[in-house]
């Protein structure tokens, strides 16, 4: 079922979430189903769950947008344990449509996280996936990219968001 994503402006979004207690229940299954098919649908390359109205540390990520299963992953109380480097690149967040912006991230990143099952893993990205995973792992701890943003140019898109909002178009 495609859910719907909350945006820019609604407090779950910059809420801390839940670690995940319990693995391999329906309900976990159905919302990491849940996350992939909105992901799709409004072709983003990752989704954490408090943007579909969930505060649980559960995001899902796919840096091919659907061409590859293989690159499907799902990040379930996911830790980094490990950034190096540097990349300066554009990015954007289903929550904040229409806005995309230079993010500097971590080039490589490691993370430690919990499958669907509750079997723990590791996994290593560069460049695009390094970004999402970065992205998608402060959503859990309540944080939008707007926060690696320049106060300036955050306040400049909090305006126009706020005009948006007042004309009924957010
Ligand atoms: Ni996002």
């Amino acid at each position: 079922m495609v859910l719907g994503i909350r945006k820019y402006g609604d407090p779950v979004l910059e809420t801390p979430c839940e670690k995940v207690v319990q693995f391999a229940t329906a309900d976990l299954k159905n919302l990491v189903f849940d996350m992939f098919e909105t992901m799709y649908a409004n072709k983003g390359v990752g989704l954490a769950a408090p943007q579909v109205g969930v505060l649980q540390q559960v995001t899902v990520i796919d840096t091919s947008a659907g061409e590859d299963p293989d690159a499907r992953l799902v990040l379930i109380n996911p830790e980094i344990v490990g950034l190096e480097g540097q990349q300066l690149g554009e990015e954007g967040c289903l929550s904040i449509p229409g806005f995309r912006e230079d993010v500097r991230r971590a080039m490589t990143a490691r993370v430690k996280a919990f499958d669907v099952e509750g079997k723990e893993f590791e996994v290593s990205g560069e460049e695009l996936l390094a970004r999402a995973m970065q992205h998608e792992i402060d959503h859990l701890h309540g944080i939008l990219f707007l926060k690696h943003l320049s106060p300036l140019k955050r306040d400049l898109i909090r305006r126009k968001i706020s005009k948006l909002v007042k004309a009924g178009e957010w």
